[in-house]
């Protein structure tokens, strides 16, 4: 390998691993008519100067019937959170106001939407254990998954 192709290499494997690190400071989640989230788990880094969560609805029914939304917190509290959804109602977007288990909430959303939520650095640790899941009333059983949260 000459000098040069050695530089390019190098250069390939940075930009290959700077782009898995912005990754890292995404959510990227599509929900269903089937009540499913696309993945049952996701990593994200401690270090980000802040973490988006995007939800894409991909299915045709509308929030009414089939609605989605994004809540994360610590996992042991996802139950408890869940009963305090479907409480707050969906005026509330299934969430407790002002609830500080709740660490993160999208809009409920329908069939064709997207919507967006942001956390803020500082508000995950690394290694701590964190559960996102669909607090539309009955969806948590099956909508719910692992937030891995690395350094
Ligand atoms: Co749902």
């Amino acid at each position: 390998m000459s000098i040069r192709n050695a530089f390019l290499a190098l250069a390939v494997l940075g930009a290959a691993s700077t782009a898995q690190a912005a990754n890292r400071c995404t959510i990227d989640l599509k929900g269903d008519d089937r009540m499913q989230f696309s993945t049952k788990s996701v990593t994200v880094s401690a270090a980000c100067p802040r973490i988006t969560i995007r939800l894409a609805h991909t299915g045709k029914l509308p929030a009414k019937a089939m609605g989605h939304n994004v809540v994360v917190s610590a996992t042991p509290d996802v139950q408890a959170l869940s009963a305090a959804g479907i409480k707050a109602g969906a005026a509330n977007h299934y969430a407790p106001k002002g609830d500080k288990r709740v660490l993160a909430v999208t809009p409920v959303i329908g069939g064709g939407e997207t919507t967006t939520a942001i956390i803020p650095a500082g508000r995950l640790k690394a290694g701590g254990q964190y559960s996102f899941f669909c607090s539309f009333p009955g969806h948590a059983a099956l909508m719910k998954g692992t937030l891995v949260v690395t350094k």
